[in-house]
């Protein structure tokens, strides 16, 4: 086992920990206990994750006498709407959920940001912990409180700030992941050091390969790298009404293009910031705020590293207007002006709130030849 590494989430009367390391489900009992008031948890999680590393859990939590319930749902996005939602709640309020247990959240961003908005909505709010398994929620969505799920005018528009009590990521569990779902979580570390780590993005280009391909060390000092630069963000501001809109670098444009492939497995959440994080260096250039050799650079790390940089590398016919049409129900729309986060340079991302519409459809256009 390689050292624990633990970074805290300082919100207060609500601060967390981020614990990282391989094999911590081992010794999730250990962990979890001193947060429980009973020896209960109630673990929601879906039909992959738990074929793959429930008995690890399950084995983990009976080392120190915890017992588990276990409710799985559909893998997919499709599972973070309203319906599974009152399904969720219902099933943990039978199984006799108090305010003061634990409910944790055992998957990747589908399961944590469903459980998350049930917790925070279940009795006005039960305890509630982040176990997450796939690289993206490990370094993004685990992280920082946001929960949410989807309705048919777009994605995440129903949830709630609601922070867990606990984060365990353990590296192991990204043993069973498909390599394409590896790479997209990759998407959202190369997205710290864009936004305010230029030192970052350099290691990525030397330790990105390795990373990939599963070195475990690379692995959890990318992991801990992202929490690092997540928590700092969140401690400044929690809801997102200043420097947190940093996060989103590539979801403006990356929200456009998954709304276009309807939020199917066609292109992930991941694959689409990639693109969007490139858009929004080639955009940055455009304006004359970043320098073309900062986008090439972006763009030849996000291509090594299997990941669409141009609109191009999409296997889809897609027109500029409708991709502006899906940006403007983005959650940044403010009195219909689109918020960017565009760049000056690597390591160096801006909130530009009040982007020219005209222009950015030019410019999709002139990317996207119609
Ligand atoms: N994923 C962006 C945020 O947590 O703010």
């Amino acid at each position: 086992m390689t050292p624990r590494q633990s970074i805290r989430v300082p919100l207060g009367e609500r601060a967390y920990d981020i614990i990282i390391a391989d094999n911590l489900l081992e010794d999730a009992g250990a962990l979890l206990r001193p947060h429980l008031r009973r020896p209960r948890l109630f673990v929601v999680t879906d039909e992959n994750v738990a074929s793959a590393q429930r008995a690890r859990l399950e084995a983990g939590l009976a080392a120190t006498g915890v017992e588990a319930s276990f409710i799985t749902l559909a893998p997919g996005e499709a599972t973070k709407s309203f319906a599974e939602l009152q399904r969720l709640v219902s099933e943990l309020l039978d199984l006799g959920v108090e305010r003061s247990d634990l409910v944790a959240a055992f998957g990747g961003g589908v399961i944590g940001d469903l459980t998350g908005f049930a917790c925070a909505i279940l009795r006005r709010g039960c305890g509630f912990v982040q176990i997450p398994t796939t690289l993206l929620s490990q370094v993004d969505s685990a992280v920082g409180g946001k929960t949410a799920i989807n309705v048919p005018q777009g994605k995440n528009l129903v949830g709630a700030f609601y922070q867990p009590k606990l984060v365990i990521a353990d590296i192991s569990a990204l043993a069973t992941l498909p390599a394409r779902q590896i790479r997209a979580g990759y998407a959202e570390i190369v997205k710290y050091g864009l936004i305010s780590d230029a030192a970052f993005f350099g290691w990525l280009e030397v330790h990105g390969p390795a990373l990939l391909e599963g070195d475990a060390a690379a692995r959890i000092h990318a992991v801990k790298t992202s929490c690092a630069a997540k928590a700092a963000i969140v401690a400044e501001d929690e809801c997102e009404t200043g420097r947190r809109a940093l996060l989103n670098l590539g979801h403006t444009f990356g929200h456009a293009f998954e709304a276009a492939f309807g939020y199917s497995d066609k292109l992930l959440h991941g694959e689409a910031v990639a693109l969007g994080m490139a858009l929004a260096f080639d955009y940055s250039v455009r304006i004359g705020r970043c320098d073309e050799a900062d986008a090439s650079r972006v763009k030849r790390l996000l291509r090594n590293a299997g990941l669409p940089c141009e609109i191009s590398d999409l296997d889809a016919d897609l027109k500029a207007d409708a991709l502006i049409t899906y940006m403007l129900q983005d959650k940044k729309v403010e009195q219909g002006a689109i918020t960017l986060i565009l760049t000056d340079a690597i390591g160096a991302s801006v909130v530009v709130k009040d982007a020219d519409r005209a222009d950015v459809a030019d410019f999709l256009k002139a990317k996207t030849g119609r």
